[in-house]
């Protein structure tokens, strides 16, 4: 099948930001519905999902730093889950984004059917691949799985005068499902240790195939997985160049020829196709990760198909690797020796109960406290380091601290990967690894979440909250 993107989603309305007349406001709006999608190469079978208007996966938002965004989200989905039967109820988190805690679709900040939220995405960051999902309370992972994903870019000056644009900057939404005969998504959950399934969708398409000129492409590869994490490359062995990671741009690109990536973790790469004839078929590949369950073809992610028709010359990105990105980037500029504090996660499942746990803590415990209980409480602008420990056999755990973008510094049983050698929100924690993050808290104070990125374990209570600062939000 055909390669295709989700449509740019345009403002309803934008005005000037009365903060800073020279700013403008972006005003949008997105629809939770149930709908029906044709996902599968037989047109008669139909497949129900969960949409942002509809459509899986939802429309791309795209807006420059500095222009604020206000997003409207209408939940219009049945009342109860029509696969599932649960209740259906949703919480739309931006991740990459600084958001006011009230705009980041705390776990617990849900919006019933029939009513709606406004968001406020400040995007004054670097310039990044951001996406929105739900993140309803124990419905993450079914809300994620049945559509409820979109990309949001944010451009910036910088990003702009060095990577492709446009038709050349390509959303690549990678995602995994199981269909019944009928066409209907299965959702297999039976031990909250993850959810696999054996297509491969890339923007909602099975295994699609993407016609490409000799020239340099950028993509934005987002895992939407709910649980499966791939070990990507291509299949002719040579390298990518990694430009930009969670965060936005690297300091310098690194030449990767494979990487880990996990749910919820984004890295941009430029493809270089002038090394390729016209007529050749280049394969996104997928080796495997330990804890995951591999199928026949879920080795297999897309293809490209170069093409011999001419390149526009003019634009500068067509031949253009470049060497130096982000040198200052903050996050990257980050030492060691700024933080005054270590503090240290054990992640482990609960056997008795089958829950995932932080140190032991659970989002039960943040609610049966009232909200009141977190597990850190850095002060506003301070810098700390966390180690996120997996010393418990069998998983592996994509860690995701809100609000900040981080800096791995190593750890143990774990390399120093050239592909994250940028800012991150996600840090991919394997089996009996233990990850150290540099991580600067602000610019907003109030609590926010960290969790698993691997969904079952986020729903199956892997989340606790941290809080900025002392404001009594
Ligand atoms: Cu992408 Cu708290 O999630
Ligand atoms: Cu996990």
């Amino acid at each position: 099948t055909g390669f295709t993107q989700a449509p740019v989603l345009k403002p309803y309305a934008v005005s000037r930001n009365p903060d800073d007349y020279e700013k403008k406001i972006n005003y949008y709006s997105v629809t939770q519905v149930a709908a029906t999608a044709s996902i599968l190469p037989n047109k008669n079978l139909l497949t129900q999902i969960l949409g942002y208007n509809g459509i899986f996966p939802g429309p791309t938002i795209r807006v420059e730093r500095g222009t604020k965004a206000y997003l409207r989200v209408r939940n219009q989905m049945p009342a109860t889950d029509p696969r599932a039967g649960h209740l259906l109820y949703s919480s739309t988190h931006l991740h990459g984004s600084a958001s006011l805690p009230q705009f980041d679709g705390y776990a617990s900040d849900i919006v019933h059917t029939r009513f709606a939220k406004d968001y406020e995405y400040p995007n004054d960051q670097p310039a990044r691949t951001l996406w929105y999902h739900d993140h309803a309370v124990h419905n993450t992972a079914p809300n994620v799985y049945s559509g409820l994903v979109g990309q949001y870019h944010m451009h910036d000056d910088l990003e702009r005068g060095l990577l492709p644009q446009g038709r050349f900057d390509v959303a690549v939404t990678i995602s995994d499902a199981m269909f019944a005969e009928n066409g209907e998504l299965g959702y297999d959950d039976n031990d909250q240790s993850g959810v696999y399934g054996d297509v491969i969708l890339v923007n909602g398409r099975p295994w699609p195939v993407m016609q490409v000129q000799r020239r340099i492409y950028r993509f934005r590869l987002l895992n939407g997985c709910v649980s499966r994490s791939f070990r990507l490359r291509l299949d002719t062995g040579d390298p990518v160049l990694m430009v930009a990671t969670d965060g936005g741009l690297m300091p310098r690109s690194q030449e990767v020829s494979q990487w880990r990536h996990a749910s919820g973790e984004r890295y941009e790469i430029l493809i270089d196709f002038r090394n390729y004839q016209p007529g050749q078929r280049i394969q996104l590949m997928n080796l495997s990760n330990d804890n995951n369950v591999d199928y026949n073809h879920t080795d297999k992610i897309m293809a490209f198909d170069v093409v011999d028709s001419p390149v526009d010359t003019s634009d500068p990105t067509w031949n253009t690797l470049p060497i130096e990105l982000d040198p200052g980037n903050e996050v990257m500029a980050l030492k060691s020796s700024d933080a005054l504090i270590r503090r240290h996660f054990r992640l482990k499942r609960d056997d008795r109960t089958n829950m995932w746990t932080i140190d032991g803590q659970t989002w039960a415990d943040v609610v049966a406290s009232n909200y009141q209980r977190i597990v850190a409480n850095p002060e506003l602008n301070s810098t700390e380091i966390w180690e996120f420990e997996n010393s418990s056999g069998g998983w592996f755990h994509p860690m995701h601290v809100h609000l900040v973008d981080f800096k791995i510094i190593g750890g143990e049983n774990r390399a120093n990967y050239a592909y994250e050698q940028g800012p991150k929100d996600v840090v991919y924690v394997g089996e009996g690894e233990t990850a150290h993050l540099l991580m600067k808290f602000g610019p907003h104070r109030g609590r926010y979440m960290i969790h698993c990125h691997n969904l079952p374990h986020e729903d199956h209570d892997m989340m606790v909250q941290f809080r900025v600062g002392t404001a009594a939000l």
